[in-house]
């Protein structure tokens, strides 16, 4: 059977369930050996077990809190100390805590810079120059839909990611001579434990019920239905692959026909 990424080493960061794990998972089959980061160990671990039982690939889980800059420097070293290099980079967050912005503390804002943006300028820090030494390398930024379309009580979302699109730029204009490759994702309703996390937020403010939130966001998306979050790793393992060759500097929609500006 034809893969995408035999013999490629990957990061994916929150990657202990929802959308990360399902780009796990999908890399995995693809043949990519990983590194897979987030805070709670057991199901890492767990993951780990089962991907590589079933597709015969190394997944070291290594636990770190992305808003802890010490963290973010061991998921690399343990990269390079397990697999000598890194090819691709697959950088996914937690979710920020929701709010408008009157409810936001100074707290908050800080925390969500450090989960939503120094979290991944850290990491890159990090990995970059593993990348331009072997002159190939991707970077995957998973961010959200929020880019295009804010969400009315995502206000940290809405505020902070914008800043990801800039770096995915910026990255792609001054990494390109060196072969490597910049692109950010924009997904949007995907089937995970923090859209349930949102609707139940909506469902409070609204007075209505999670399920029929849930049927509301459905009804919003001309498929009809939240993504999977495999859906999303098979974007990404396109992007990683030798298949995507020129495409750099793209922030790319996957939302089920949902955004409607041009
Ligand atoms: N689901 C959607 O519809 C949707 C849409 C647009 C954007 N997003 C964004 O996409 C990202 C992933 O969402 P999801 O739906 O997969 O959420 P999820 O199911 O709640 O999973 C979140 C993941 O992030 C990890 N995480 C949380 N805080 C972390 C921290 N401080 N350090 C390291 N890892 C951390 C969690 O692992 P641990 O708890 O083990 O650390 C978990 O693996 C989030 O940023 C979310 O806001 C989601």
């Amino acid at each position: 059977m034809h893969v995408l990424l035999r013999g490629r080493a990957a990061i994916i960061t929150a990657a202990s369930r929802g959308i990360g794990a399902g780009v796990a998972t999908v890399l995995a089959r693809e043949g990519a050996d990983l590194v897979i980061a987030a805070r709670s160990l057991d199901r890492l671990v767990e993951l780990a077990k089962r991907l590589s039982s079933q597709y015969g690939v190394s997944v070291i889980p290594v636990r770190a809190d992305l808003t802890k800059r010490e963290d973010v420097r061991r998921i690399v070293d343990e990269a390079m100390r397990n697999f000598g290099r890194v090819d691709v980079l697959v950088y996914n967050t937690g979710p920020p805590k929701p709010g408008t912005f009157l409810e936001l503390s100074e707290e908050d804002w800080e925390y969500g810079v450090r989960l939503l943006l120094l979290s991944a300028v850290w990491i890159t820090r990090d990995v970059v120059p593993h990348m331009i030494e072997r002159r190939q390398g991707r970077l995957i930024y998973i961010a959200s839909i929020t880019l295009k379309q804010p969400l009315p009580e995502l206000t940290l979302s809405n505020v902070i990611r914008i800043s990801v699109a800039g770096l995915v730029k910026t990255l792609a204009y001054q990494l390109g001579r060196y072969n490597v490759l910049v692109n950010g994702i924009l997904q949007g309703y995907v089937d995970t434990e923090r859209i349930r996390e949102v609707a139940a937020e909506r469902a409070r403010r609204s007075g209505v019920s999670v399920a029929d939130v849930i049927r509301e966001m459905e009804r919003e998306i001309p498929l009809g239905r939240l993504a999977m979050p495999e859906e999303i790793g098979e974007l990404v393992a396109f992007l990683a692959s030798d298949r995507a060759s020129y495409i750099t500097g793209s922030l790319i929609l996957i939302d089920g026909g949902r955004t409607m500006c041009i």
